[in-house]
């Protein structure tokens, strides 16, 4: 099987993967509001259009359905210590906020560890209501007690660390992040429309994979996810559906290739 590629086609059909053979899944999936894919806008309009290449305004039922094909593709390719992560969020329905645990009705047969919520500080401005400024990330494991977990490699200072309590000065990250989103001054964004930090695949990655495993990414976007498992020593498969954004993500690679 190919390791190191993006396929420009739908993951609703992993054909090129072979079962039980991918370490971890981490993704954003398309949040259906109606993000103009493929256009670059500002400030909600359009002001560069390439035509929208991805309807991102299906109708709620045919969006669910599609994800779940695609996460039964993702248990499929998983081998049995595997894991999937997703990053979610909640969205403005008709003036209602809708959430999103509904995944987990698709994630049945397997146990969900945690409920990641990431924090960030700036975002869309309001008014109307207190701005949202998190997001989920949802732990499905395949086997409740054989995964990959390296703890060790993601701890972060303790603050309130004291010699005479704490035996070391390293401590559980918890399932609170604060984590920065891209924002425009940081040499990592690129011209995707909901492209997620590195810094946060790169806890994801680091918990759940060894070097040289393999990570996919059914929704690769501007490849994020294969750029942070390349500089971590791992190999990426990957799906995207809009040729912009396959070629922005080959970019992003190529430039991490030149840097060595
Ligand atoms: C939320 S974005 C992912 C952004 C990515 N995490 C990043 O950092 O750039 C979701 C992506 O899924 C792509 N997409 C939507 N439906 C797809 C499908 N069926 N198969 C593959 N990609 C799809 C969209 O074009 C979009 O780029």
């Amino acid at each position: 099987m190919n390791v190191d590629k993006i396929y420009m086609t739908s993951s609703e059909n992993m054909t090129e993967i072979r079962d039980k053979s991918i370490n971890l899944v981490v993704t954003s999936p398309p949040y259906n509001i109606d993000i103009q894919y493929g256009n670059k806008t500002y400030k909600g309009k359009i002001v560069e259009s390439k035509g929208v290449k991805y309807n991102d305004k299906m109708s709620e039922t045919d969006y669910r359905e599609m994800l779940k094909r695609v996460f039964e593709e993702c248990k499929r390719v998983i081998k049995d210590d595997g894991s999937i992560w997703i990053n979610i969020k909640n969205r403005l329905i008709d003036g209602a906020i809708v959430t999103p645990f509904w995944i987990q009705d698709f994630f049945e047969d397997m146990y969900l560890k945690n409920v990641i919520i990431w924090n960030f500080d700036w975002g869309g401005s309001t008014n109307k209501r207190f701005a949202p400024r998190y997001e989920y990330i949802f732990w499905f494991v395949k086997d409740k007690n054989k995964y990959t977990f390296n703890l060790d490699d993601v701890k972060i200072p303790a603050l309130n660390y004291r010699p005479d309590r704490y035996k070391s000065q390293l401590k559980n990250p918890t399932d609170v992040w604060r984590i920065s989103m891209v924002s425009g001054n940081f040499d990592e964004r690129t011209g995707h429309p909901a492209q997620y930090p590195e810094q946060l695949i790169e806890r994801i990655i680091l918990t759940g994979t060894n070097p040289g495993d393999i990570v996919l990414d059914p929704f690769m976007g501007s490849g994020t996810t294969a750029v942070v498992a390349k500089k971590l020593g791992r190999h990426y498969l990957g799906y995207e559906v809009v040729r912009d954004y396959c070629n922005m993500a080959n970019e992003r690679l190529q430039r991490l290739e030149e840097q060595g």
